[in-house]
């Protein structure tokens, strides 16, 4: 395959590492600490909405295209087909990281059937929030997902071997001129087309090196036996199938974007790992039943540090849902937990677990289809003591105060899913493994 000076790692498990909650989950640093022992790092869906901080040293990454992978040297890091790339937003991001010394030539490749997302989609996701004009919305990133993806359900759009191709003058400005045409017929402000097409093109010759079929690559990386580490963006219940319709993503972060994001078959994931937040988060609107507004939810985002990595915006705070994960691990498959940020309960007296939800005298274990009926339950909750000792600084799974092994354990029994990774901070160093 490409990429003739990577060196190949000790074999694991094709590994899909999935957000289980509603993203934000800490899925970044988790994929750090596994890449070290991949061959090759893939995103599968999503694009730019997606924001994975990494810390090293005292440094701090934040990736939003490209895999978490490349901080990594040698790594292959695959952007798959099944993503929608802004490749002005990616020249910004390989600019950024080459300046800080990480090169991605050679190894950064980026597959010819990836959608674009071109600036009118990104003032279409804009208008649409604005407007509302269905009455709804999201609290999308504006970073032009929904648009893009609905243009290449509806056949309209362009791709990321077309952006390179040679034709592609041409061809972009006639979808332009009958975009612009659309746009002002719906009264969104239209893009100045003589600078789009510039930008374009400028981002068209960066990026040409780095386009190519990673259809075959991946399938040549498979059948050598490579090891793979699914990056999955967003999280189940962001999951356009799955999540809680309409508040959701246009994409499926959960294990069916593998196939359909990659071009492999489903044999190819050998093992899931689903991501946990100790408590649960949300960003933009959509039920969440065990949200918190009151001091606990502010204390969670505080210590937490909740403010979105893509767009700054405060998170929504709450306590851990047990019937969303047991949900995600169910449709996932999930093999092992990955759990982060238990030392932000730290300081609380008690913490709770939402075991069930209850709407109109009848008990929930799973989540209901309609967001509506979501929004009307209240969580059932079991209450655990807190620890109230700080964990942040513990070097040994078995360090742990037995009151924050307690209410592991529950999450796991709740769940039916054994932990196979606690991770503390967002330092690469405070990462314990357990069953993997
Ligand atoms: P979009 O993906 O920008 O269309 O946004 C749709 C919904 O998904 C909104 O509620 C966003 O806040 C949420 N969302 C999208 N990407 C992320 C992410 O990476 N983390 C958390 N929420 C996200």
């Amino acid at each position: 395959m490409a990429g003739g000076t990577h060196k190949m790692a000790a074999k694991i498990p094709n590994t899909l590492l999935i957000g289980a909650q509603w993203g934000d989950e800490g899925k970044g640093k988790i994929v750090d600490v596994l890449s070290r022992e991949a061959d090759v790092v893939i995103r599968y869906q999503g694009g730019s909405n997606a924001g994975h901080t990494i810390e090293v040293g005292t440094e701090r990454y934040v990736l939003h295209l490209v895999p978490s992978g490349i901080l990594h040297p040698n790594k292959i890091c695959v952007i798959g087909n099944g993503m929608v790339v802004d490749p002005l937003a990616l020249v910004a991001e390989l600019r950024e990281l080459a300046g800080r010394g990480i090169s991605a030539d050679g190894r950064l490749f980026v597959s010819d059937r990836a959608h674009l997302v071109l600036p009118w989609h990104k003032l279409l996701d804009a208008a649409r929030e604005q407007g509302a004009e269905t009455g709804v919305r999201i609290g999308t990133t504006q970073r032009g997902i929904g648009p893009a993806y609905a243009d290449k359900a509806a056949r309209l759009n362009l791709r990321m071997g077309d952006l390179v191709d040679g034709a592609m003058p041409a061809l972009l400005s006639q979808h332009l001129e009958a975009r612009c045409r659309e746009m002002e017929r719906s009264g969104v402000p239209t893009p100045e087309p003589t600078r789009i097409l510039e930008e374009l093109a400028q981002a068209a010759e960066f990026l040409r090196p780095f386009v190519t079929d990673t259809v075959t690559l991946l399938q040549q990386a498979y059948r050598a036996g490579r090891s793979l580490l699914f990056e999955g963006a967003q999280g189940v219940m962001l999951d356009l199938d799955f999540g809680t319709y309409p508040y959701v993503t246009s994409s499926n972060p959960s294990c069916g974007g593998v196939c359909t994001g990659t071009g492999l078959p489903a044999r190819a994931i050998e093992r899931v790992l689903g991501v946990l937040k100790a408590y649960t988060t949300r960003v933009g609107a959509g039920p969440f039943p065990t949200e918190l507004q009151d001091a606990v939810g502010t204390h969670l985002r505080e210590r937490g540090r909740e403010f979105g990595a893509t767009t700054g915006r405060p998170r929504r705070c709450g306590w851990f849902d047990a019937v969303v994960a047991r949900y995600a691990a169910m449709l996932n498959g999930v093999d092992y937990w990955a759990v982060t940020k238990l030392d932000v309960l730290d300081t609380l007296e008690t913490v709770r677990i939402c075991v069930a939800y209850e709407c109109d005298g009848r008990r929930y274990e799973t989540v209901p289809a309609r967001a509506r009926d979501l929004a009307r339950c209240v969580p059932v909750y079991e209450e655990l003591p807190g620890w109230r000792t700080a964990t942040t600084g513990i070097s040994r799974f078995a360090e742990l105060p037995p009151a924050a092994r307690a209410y592991l354990d529950r999450l796991c029994e709740l769940t039916g899913v054994p932990l196979g990774l606690l991770s503390f901070g967002p330092r690469r160093e405070t990462t314990f493994r357990l069953g993997i």
